[in-house]
């Protein structure tokens, strides 16, 4: 899978996301879908949407003990998802428990990426309430570490941070990164973000981008602005 632009298809129901996808027509963007929609549809919103030949990015952040985060992980890659995501702080155990999980019989498995520190954590957070006195870039960088040790595929980060975790962990070492916004559009809650053309040029593989899309007045249209700027 190359660079591409993943829309995050929040919405509360079947019936929204699908009276949103029917915009499309014959066009296939790739999809993640979040526990807000999976929580209300239930799994088989990922087999309904997989058979309208979406890719998709099931966004569901596991952390449990290896064994459950293992058993789960065979149930999300037998949906068909195509990339699937995990909490790195569940430590390299788990990561490698999801790794096993996730791989089928035959050996294909979808792409496994790790969540560092989400964003919405700052340092003094992460400081006063989880007891962790690095820094937050050293902190995300040590957990993209991990991750690759344990042999996922990637990280989510924020736009601005792909770089360094490219020059750490390798270019092959996937960027999901989020926080995308158009440079004449509304930021909305989100705080460190880029627009899809820096995004290119910082190194992410893939940009996550929601609201700019799915509130657009044309959502296809912004969804192509979008291709055009990050693919080129
Ligand atoms: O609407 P917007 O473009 O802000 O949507 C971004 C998407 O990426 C949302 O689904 C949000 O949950 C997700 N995300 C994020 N920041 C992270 C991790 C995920 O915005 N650190």
């Amino acid at each position: 899978m190359g660079k591409d632009v993943i829309i995050a298809c929040d919405f509360p129901s079947r019936a929204d996301v699908m009276n949103f996808l029917d915009k499309f027509g014959d066009e296939k963007p790739f999809l993640k879908i979040g526990m807000e929609l999976y929580y209300a549809a239930g799994p088989e919103i990922v087999k309904e949407i997989k058979a309208r030949g979406h890719k998709v990015f099931l966004d569901l952040k596991l952390h449990d003990i290896p064994n459950t985060v293992k058993s789960a992980m065979k149930v999300l890659s037998d949906l068909g998802a195509d990339i699937v995501n995990l909490h790195a702080s569940g430590t390299k155990a788990m990561m490698e428990a999801a790794v096993e999980g996730v791989t089928r019989p035959d050996g294909t498995r979808p792409l496994v990426i790790a969540v560092t520190q989400l964003t919405s954590t700052s340092e003094e957070r992460m400081r006063d309430e989880l007891l962790i006195s690095e820094t937050l870039p050293n902190t995300v960088l040590k957990y993209a570490e991990n991750t690759k040790e344990a042999g996922l595929d990637g990280v989510v980060c924020s736009p601005l941070e792909a770089g360094i975790i490219h020059d750490r962990c390798g270019a092959e070492f996937l960027t999901i990164t989020p926080g995308v916004r158009f440079a004449d559009g509304d930021v909305g809650d989100q705080v460190r973000i880029t627009t899809p053309a820096k995004a290119k040029e910082i190194g992410s593989d893939y940009i996550v981008v929601g609201r700019p899309i799915t509130r657009a007045e044309d959502p296809v249209a912004a969804w192509r602005r979008c291709c055009d700027e990050f693919i080129g």
